[in-house]
């Protein structure tokens, strides 16, 4: 059971000290600052990325700034044996595995869904809801002492949205898997929560935006146009990732939190 952390500091509940992670996709965007977020708050983690020439710079870039062991992982989340392989390096190398982000996902978009062919539906489904649910369960069989995953969602996780159905679609799933695995993950004090950004300024979005750009659309200032007033920035979710990481949030579980400046309020 989880326990009472009332007598604790809220510096103490903060720390990730003693713990390693990995999270997925995280050479870039909103993995990379969750990455840089988790080892300042004395994680070691594996970064766990596609891109291996990008991970190897973002590990070694966060573990000279942080000064704990960041590792760098050539992974692929649709093929569940590159899941598993980087788990057992986690419990190999770092003595464990207690925090499992789950954070890759691609984000093509759909246009009309009477267009949609069966590859990019089962593309997209493979990578952002089975990569999801295989890399939660290859973490959990691998995590002897409780432990916590975090799914990354989307505000359209909530919401459709015209021209990106397959992505809204996915996102829904991951919602519906972050309340199902914590129910079952429970009883083994492993907490399962999701985070939903709304549209945060990354190399992803950035290529997605590329073609309103050209069109001439003034993207910048269509992304500061938020309730708070400014676009968002990968550390923002990254901050709010390492709460719910951290056992501030230990009573918190089945549970999404929306981190976009309000978007979803009105
Ligand atoms: N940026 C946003 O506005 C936004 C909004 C809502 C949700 N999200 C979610 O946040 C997460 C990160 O988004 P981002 O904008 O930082 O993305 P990004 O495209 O900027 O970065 C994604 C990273 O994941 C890696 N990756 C892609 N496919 C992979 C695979 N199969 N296996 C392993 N790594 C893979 C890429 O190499 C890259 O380093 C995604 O799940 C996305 O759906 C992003």
């Amino acid at each position: 059971m989880i326990a009472d952390q009332s007598a604790r500091s809220l510096a103490d509940l903060l720390s990730l000290s003693g713990r390693a992670a990995v999270v997925t996709g995280g050479a870039s965007g909103i993995g990379r600052a969750i990455v840089g977020r988790l080892a300042e708050a004395g994680a070691d983690v594996v970064v766990a990325d596609l891109d291996i020439e990008r991970a190897e710079a973002t590990a070694s870039e966060i573990a000279a700034r942080s000064g704990r062991r960041v590792l760098a992982s050539a992974t692929d989340v649709s093929d569940t044996a590159s899941l598993a392989a980087v788990a057992d390096r986690c419990v190999a190398e770092l003595g464990g595995l207690h925090i499992w982000i789950n954070n890759a996902g691609i984000y093509p978009t759909t246009g009309p869904a009477i267009e949609a062919t069966d590859e990019f539906i089962d593309r997209m489904l493979t990578v952002n809801v089975r990569g999801t649910f295989a890399g939660a369960r290859e973490a959990s069989r691998r995590m002897q002492s409780g432990g916590v995953i975090v799914n990354l969602v989307s505000t359209t996780g909530f919401r459709g949205a015209v021209g990106i159905s397959g992505y809204s679609t996915s996102k829904h799933a991951v919602i519906g898997l972050t309340k199902n695995l914590a129910l079952e993950f429970a009883a083994r004090d492993i907490r399962v929560v999701g985070v939903a950004p709304g549209v945060i300024d990354t190399p992803g979005v950035q290529a997605q935006l590329a073609p309103l750009a050209a069109a001439g659309l003034d993207v910048a200032s269509r992304m500061q146009r938020t309730l708070l007033g400014r676009a968002g920035q990968p550390d923002d979710i990254a901050r709010m990732v390492t709460v719910l990481a951290s056992d501030l949030a230990a009573w918190v579980t089945g549970e999404v939190l929306v981190v976009d400046a309000g978007s979803l309020a009105g």
